[in-house]
C-alpha cells in the first residue's frame, strides 16, 4: 500500500492549480442517468471516488468515454441495471446520488443502504422521506433501497437538517416529476448551485439553487449538453491552510475566493494575508501564526471539511483554540494522529481544546478519512522530521495529485510503495 513521506519545515512558494471539485463531479456524473443524449463534462477531476462512481455507472449500462484531459462524455440511452450494489456504496457514500435519478428516469431504483462510516453514523432517512413525498414506494429489503415510482410527483418537501447529497437526490429527481417541488431548509453549498446549473442547461427548470428554497418546476424530458465542474474550494482551502503553516507564498489558479469566504476571514484572522481576483486565491504569512476558533456549519458557514486542517494550523499557532464540529459526530479521528506528533489536543464532547506548541515532531501516522488525511500531511509539512502517512488511499479519493501539487511548491514529499 502507497505512503507519503514528508520531511518538514519547508516554506511553499509558487502556483498551483486547482482541480474540478470532486463533491460537483459526483452529483453531476449521476445527473448523466436523467439526459436523452451524451452529457459531457470537463475539469473532472482524476480522484478515486470520481473513478468508483464510473464504475458504478458503467456497471448500470451507462457508455463513458473518458479522455486523457477527463474530459467525460456520460450516454445513458442503454441503462439496463438500476441498480448500486453493496459492494460498490460500501465504499463510497456518494453512490446513493444515484437513487433520485434513477428513480424518476426509470420508475425503479435498488440502491444498497449505505453502512456506518468513518465520520458518523450518516442515515439517508432525508433521501428517502423526501422521495416518498414525491409519491415513490420505498421499502428496505436485504439492506436494499427498493424504490418504485410510476412518475414522481411535485411535493413541498421540508428537511428537518440541512443536506447536500439529500438536497441534490431530491432535486434531481424533481427534474422529471410531474409538477412543481419546492425544497425547503435546501443546502446552500457551491456544488448544489453547480449542479442546478448543469441540470438547467439540459432543461430544467430551477429557482432558488443557492438559497434555502430551491424551486423545481418538473419538465418531461431533459437534453444532453456541456458542463465544466466547478472548483474544488476544499482543495483551494486545504493549499492556503499549508502556506498560512509553513510560511512562504502561494498563488492558486482556478481558485474563488467568494466560495471560500469564512475559510479566508480564519485564515486572516491567523496572520495570514490573503488576495484574489475573479479565479485565483494569492496567500501569504507575516509573523506569527495565531490560534482560530472555529465551528462547523451548513455553508456559508465555516466547513466541516476544513476543521482538520484548521485543527492541524492549531496545532502550531499561538494560543488556545476551540474547534467545534456540528456536522458529524465521530469527526475527531485526526486528533489520536496528531498527538503522536506532539499535539497538545483535549476532546471534550464535539469541541477540541487545540494548545498551539512550538513544534510538532515527525513520526508514523495513519490516514482515516479524507480530510482526516489531509489533515496529517499539513502537520507533516511543519512537523520536524519524517512523517511517515499510512492508508493513502483515503487521500486519493479526494486529492488529485497531491505529492506532485505540493512537491511544484517546494514540499519534501514522496509516494513510496
Ligand atoms: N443526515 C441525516 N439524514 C439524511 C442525510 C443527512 O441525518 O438523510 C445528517 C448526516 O448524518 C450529517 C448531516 O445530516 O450529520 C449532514 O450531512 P449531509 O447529508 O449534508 O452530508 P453528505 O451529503 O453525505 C456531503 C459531502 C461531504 C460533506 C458534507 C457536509 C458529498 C459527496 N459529500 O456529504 O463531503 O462533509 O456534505 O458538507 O458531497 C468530503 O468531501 O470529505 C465529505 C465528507
Amino acid at each position: 500500500m502507497d505512503k507519503l513521506v514528508i520531511q518538514g519545515g519547508v516554506p511553499l512558494n509558487g502556483e498551483i492549480r486547482i482541480s474540478g471539485a470532486k463533491n460537483a463531479a459526483l452529483p453531476i456524473l449521476c445527473a448523466g442517468l436523467l439526459a436523452e443524449q451524451p452529457l459531457r463534462l470537463s475539469a473532472v477531476p482524476h480522484l478515486r471516488d470520481v473513478t468508483t462512481m464510473l464504475e458504478l455507472l458503467g456497471h448500470m449500462g451507462m457508455r463513458i468515454a473518458v479522455d486523457e484531459r477527463m474530459n467525460v462524455e456520460l450516454d445513458a440511452g442503454d441503462i439496463h441495471t438500476p441498480e448500486a450494489p453493496y459492494a460498490m456504496v460500501k465504499t463510497m457514500r456518494a453512490s446513493i446520488l444515484v437513487l433520485g435519478p434513477l428513480l424518476t428516469r426509470f420508475g425503479h431504483a435498488r440502491v444498497s443502504l449505505p453502512g456506518g462510516c468513518a465520520i458518523g453514523s450518516r442515515p439517508v432517512d432525508l433521501h428517502i422521506k423526501g422521495l416518498q413525498a414525491m409519491g415513490a414506494e420505498i421499502h428496505i429489503e436485504h439492506g436494499y433501497i427498493e424504490a418504485r415510482a410510476d412518475r414522481l410527483k411535485g411535493a413541498r418537501i421540508f428537511t428537518d437538517l440541512v443536506t447536500v447529497t439529500g438536497t441534490e437526490n431530491l432535486m434531481m429527481a424533481a427534474a422529471l416529476a410531474d409538477g412543481t417541488t419546492v425544497l425547503e431548509n435546501a443546502a446552500r453549498e457551491p456544488e448544489v448551485i453547480d449542479l442546478a446549473e448543469c441540470l438547467i442547461k439540459m432543461g430544467a427548470r430551477i429557482e432558488g439553487a443557492g438559497s434555502d428554497v430551491i424551486t423545481i418546476h418538473g419538465v418531461e424530458r431533459l437534453y444532453g449538453t456541456e458542463h465544466r465542474v466547478v472548483c474544488d474550494r476544499i482543495e483551494a482551502g486545504t493549499y492556503l491552510v499549508a502556506t498560512a503553516m509553513t510560511g512562504g507564498k502561494v498563488r492558486l489558479a482556478n481558485a474563488r475566493a467568494d466560495l471560500l469566504e469564512a475559510v479566508i476571514e480564519k485564515l486572516r484572522e491567523a496572520g495570514a494575508d490573503v488576495e484574489h481576483d475573479a479565479d485565483s486565491i494569492g496567500i501569504q504569512r507575516h509573523g506569527t501564526l495565531k490560534s482560530v476558533n472555529v465551528r462547523t456549519a451548513p455553508h456559508p458557514a465555516f466547513p466541516t471539511d476544513m476543521q482538520a486542517q484548521f485543527m492541524a494550523l492549531n496545532t502550531v499557532a499561538d494560543g488556545i483554540a476551540r474547534v467545534t464540529e456540528t456536522i458529524f459526530e465521530n469527526r475527531f479521528m485526526h486528533v489520536q494522529e496528531m498527538r503522536r506528533l506532539g499535539a497538545d489536543i483535549e476532546v471534550d464532547g464535539h469541541t477540541a481544546i487545540v494548545r498551539g506548541a512550538p513544534h510538532l515532531d515527525g513520526a508514523t501516522v495513519m490516514a482515516t478519512d479524507l480530510r482526516a488525511s489531509a489533515s496529517l500531511v499539513l502537520a507533516g509539512l511543519v512537523a520536524r522530521g519524517d512523517t511517515m502517512i499510512e492508508r493513502i488511499y483515503h487521500i486519493d479519493r479526494g486529492y488529485e495529485r497531491i505529492e506532485e501539487k505540493l512537491s511544484a511548491l517546494g514540499a519534501r514529499i514522496k509516494r513510496v510503495h
